[in-house]
């Protein structure tokens, strides 16, 4: 194994189209960077109509303004999903500006790294609010609508990162493994509205703040050696599988967890 940083791919992923998602009022949280700026990306391309939540305002201005000119151009909303005020208030917005949200993908997450002796009480709950919590309420406010329609597509972002057992992100594994709880129990409560809930499982993905903060040459070895395929996962592979899971071809889909790793197994 050469120890070198694949390049990232010089063109977007042409996607499939499917027609079922013209026109669907998305929300994308944490849209504006990584796999969620890919999703923004995927979602608007099929003519649906994305809006985003995220802190991130330049980066999600920027991604804004690059998508103008799509069919229905993406809107971003500046939200602090840990300020569960906001939250409400950014979906009563979206509500009154669009109506009912057709599909919700739950996709913002924070995976800062820390000791257990460094540990308070206030930064378990930081931690489960930034990367958990929200996945919940943004679920509650979008039922009521979803349930008016008779359909709807929740998406919640799992990780694999605790089916790998890696080190010093036990409070982030943790969320990530009660997001599936999550998953299977919101698709039990909603399916009788027609409500589908699937939980998308991403390997390691090459998104900007992976790629800054903890890929090196090594790293970038190990996770090729420990994966089945020799390349690695990009956002519009996880986006991919999001489009699918979130179209009419996936009718049958629900109470799921589903991989998108490159077969990674062992850390
Ligand atoms: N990248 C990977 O390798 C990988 C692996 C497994 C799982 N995942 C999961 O995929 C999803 C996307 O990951 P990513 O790598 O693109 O993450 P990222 O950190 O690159 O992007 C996350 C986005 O969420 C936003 N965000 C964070 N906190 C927020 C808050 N309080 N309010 C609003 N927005 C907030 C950020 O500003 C950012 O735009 C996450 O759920 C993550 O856990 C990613």
């Amino acid at each position: 194994m050469t120890a070198s940083v694949q390049s990232a791919p010089a063109q977007p992923m042409e996607h499939a189209i499917y027609r079922s998602l013209a026109g669907k009022r998305v929300v994308i949280t944490g849209g504006g960077t990584g796999i969620g700026a890919a999703l923004v990306r995927a979602f608007a391309g099929q003519g649906a109509q994305v809006f985003f939540l995220d802190i991130a305002d330049a980066a999600s201005r920027e991604l804004e303004a690059a998508l103008k000119d799509a069919p229905l151009p993406p809107t971003f909303l500046h939200c602090d999903l840990l300020d569960l005020d906001a939250l409400a208030e950014s979906f009563a917005h979206i509500g009154k500006i669009a109506g009912a949200v057709d599909i919700l993908i739950n996709n913002a997450a924070n995976d800062d790294r820390h000791k257990m002796e460094d540990v308070s009480p206030a930064y378990w709950d930081e931690r489960m609010a930034v990367n958990l919590r929200h996945q919940y309420f943004c679920a509650q406010a979008v039922t009521p609508g979803m349930r008016e329609t008779g359909r709807g597509v929740i998406l919640n972002f799992g990780s694999i990162s605790w089916h790998l057992a890696l080190p010093n992100l036990t409070l982030y594994m943790t969320a990530k493994a009660a997001i599936e709880g999550l998953t299977r129990g919101l698709a039990r409560d909603l399916g009788v509205h027609g409500i589908r809930v699937n939980c998308i499982i991403p390997g390691a993905v090459r998104t900007p703040r992976q790629m800054r903060l903890w890929h090196s040459p090594e790293e970038e070895a190990r996770i090729l050696a420990a994966q089945c395929l020799d390349q690695r996962v990009e956002p519009d592979d996880v986006a991919a599988l999001a489009l699918f899971l979130a179209s009419d071809s996936a009718a049958k889909c629900s109470g799921r967890d589903y991989f998108v790793d490159a077969g990674w197994y062992g850390a």
